[in-house]
């Protein structure tokens, strides 16, 4: 099996300045990455800016909403639907990221619906995992990963192209920490076993992002590592020299 064309995403939170905004869009549009054959580069600008950045940017990257409604429409005071977002020319979002679990305390269960309302509306999903320091100094890394994993299993059996997987320890978001290679590999390796359980030879292709820390000083020795298709990158994703120097890495030979 061939390895699966490397999947680069940056996630810019919740930056809302204008002038921010348009000054990364501007250096974005002016830096050179990669090419659309070599590797897929996806932006998650904030909502607010979303369709501003999507209209200026569509031609050169893939563009995602950070979060979508579990809801159809109607009356959900601050949601965005997947029909919403379908409509106005988004394709993509992220779903599950840590903050979204952590910070709005989205269960499991809401992540299922909203993954369901993505697909059912013709979005692709980057679907986020992630175990939080606890849970890996107590082994329990991979029960945490499949029970995340698993209330979409159907789905991924059903739709498996239209899912990119990002592993993100809970720990290195933000932080700094990375973990080590080993546990990269074995966490990327138990997630490629049990995606090919589920999903057979479609489990083979699937993307696995990495994402927690990634630099453009780390990301070359962590995409040599098997099964790791590219990155979700947040705070690195800011700086377009810095973002393209990520993305660059995903040309670098796997072990
Ligand atoms: P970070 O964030 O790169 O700033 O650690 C990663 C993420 O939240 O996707």
């Amino acid at each position: 099996m061939s390895v699966p064309k490397p999947f680069v995403g940056g996630n810019w939170k919740c930056f809302n300045n204008p002038e921010q905004v348009n000054a990364l869009v501007e250096a974005l549009a002016n830096t050179e990455f990669l090419s659309k054959d070599q590797v897929d580069v996806l932006i998650a600008p904030t909502s607010l800016h979303l369709l501003t950045v999507h209209k200026q940017l569509n031609n050169k990257f893939l563009v995602a909403a950070q979060d979508v409604s579990q809801f159809t429409e109607g009356a959900y005071t601050g949601s965005i639907s997947a029909a919403g977002l379908k409509s106005c020319g988004v394709e993509w979002t992220l779903i599950g990221h840590s903050e979204r679990r952590t910070c709005f305390g989205e269960s499991d269960a809401v992540q299922l619906e909203k993954t369901k309302k993505a697909l059912e509306n013709g979005l692709n999903v980057v679907f986020c995992i992630g175990e939080t320091l606890s849970e890996r100094q107590s082994n329990e890394t991979m029960n945490v990963l499949i029970k995340q994993m698993a209330v979409v299993a159907e789905l991924l059996q059903k739709f498996p192209e239209r899912f990119v997987i990002a592993y993100e320890p809970v720990w290195s978001i933000g932080t700094g920490v990375v973990p080590t290679q080993e546990q990269i590999r074995d966490t990327h390796l138990d997630i490629r076993k049990w995606l090919v359980e589920q999903c057979k030879e479609n489990g083979e292709g699937m993307r696995i992002l990495y994402g927690g820390s990634v630099k453009p000083n780390n990301a070359e020795s962590i995409y040599t590592i098997p099964h790791v298709n590219g990155f979700l990158v947040g705070g690195a994703a800011l700086d377009a020299a810095g973002y393209a120097k990520i993305v660059a890495a995903t040309a670098v030979a796997k072990l």
